[in-house]
C-alpha cells in the first residue's frame, strides 16, 4: 500500500505566527543594537540605561551581557580567539530569536574583531542590526577599572586580556560611535535614543 501525502487537518495552524504579527501586538519594530568596546568602556552602563528608558516608554526590551550569557549559556567558553568567536556566534543567534519574537535587543560584549561584528550582523540579518562602538581608550578604561580587572592584569593575573595581550580592532565605520571619554552618560544616552527611536518605531 502506498502512503498518501499527509493532508493538513487544521490549515489555520499550518503557519507559525509571523514576526510582523508579534511586532504589531507589541507596537514596536524589532531591532538588535550591538554595543561593543573595551572592558570598562561603559557599554553595560549604557545598555542598561537605554533598556530602562525604552521600557519606561512602553517598549519590550532585552539586554544580553556577560551577566546573563557568560554565566549560563556560554559558561564553558573562555577568551581564546576560538572561544570569543563561539561566544559571539551563539549570542547573535539568541539575539535573532528575540528579534523574531518582536523584541528590541541590546547586547553588550567586547566583540573585539571586525570579523566577529560581521558574523553577528549576518546571523541577525543586516536590516535588523546596528553596531554601536562604545569608545574609550585602554588608559581611560584602566583608570576607571570598575571590576578591578585592570589591576589584576597589571599584576599578571589575567591572561588574554583585550587591549593587552589580546587584540581589539577599531571599527572603520560603525553605525554609531559613542565616545565615553568626551560625553557624559546623559549625552550618550540621548544620542542612543536619537539613533534607536526611528529604528524601533512601526
Ligand atoms: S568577547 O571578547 O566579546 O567574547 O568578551 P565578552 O563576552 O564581552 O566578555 C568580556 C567580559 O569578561 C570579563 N573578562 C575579560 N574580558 C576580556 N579579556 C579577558 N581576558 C577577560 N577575562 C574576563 C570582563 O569583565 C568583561 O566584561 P566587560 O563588561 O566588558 O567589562
Amino acid at each position: 500500500m502506498t502512503a498518501k501525502p499527509q493532508e493538513h487537518l487544521y490549515p489555520q495552524f499550518e503557519k507559525m505566527l509571523s514576526r510582523r504579527e508579534r511586532e504589531e501586538r507589541l507596537g514596536q519594530r524589532a531591532h538588535v543594537f550591538w554595543l561593543y568596546g573595551l572592558s570598562g568602556s561603559g557599554k553595560s552602563t549604557l545598555a542598561i540605561a537605554l533598556e530602562k528608558t525604552l521600557f519606561a516608554q512602553g517598549r519590550v526590551v532585552q539586554v544580553l551581557d556577560g551577566d546573563n550569557i557568560r554565566t549560563g549559556l556560554n559558561s564553558n567558553l573562555g577568551f581564546s580567539d576560538e572561544d570569543r568567536l563561539e561566544n559571539i556566534r551563539r549570542i547573535a543567534h539568541v539575539a535573532r530569536l528575540y528579534a523574531d519574537s518582536g523584541l528590541i535587543v541590546i547586547t553588550s560584549f567586547i566583540t573585539p574583531r571586525a570579523e566577529l561584528r560581521q558574523l553577528a550582523r549576518e546571523i541577525v540579518g543586516p536590516a535588523d542590526f546596528s553596531d554601536v562602538y562604545v569608545k574609550a581608550s585602554y588608559e581611560a578604561c584602566a583608570s576607571r577599572d570598575p571590576k578591578g580587572l585592570y589591576a589584576k592584569v597589571k599584576a599578571g593575573e589575567v591572561k588574554q586580556f583585550t587591549g593587552k595581550d589580546s587584540g581589539f580592532e577599531e571599527p572603520a565605520a560603525p553605525d554609531l560611535l559613542i565616545d565615553t571619554e568626551r560625553e557624559t552618560v546623559e549625552q550618550s544616552l540621548q544620542r542612543l535614543l536619537d539613533y534607536t527611536t526611528p529604528r524601533i518605531s512601526l
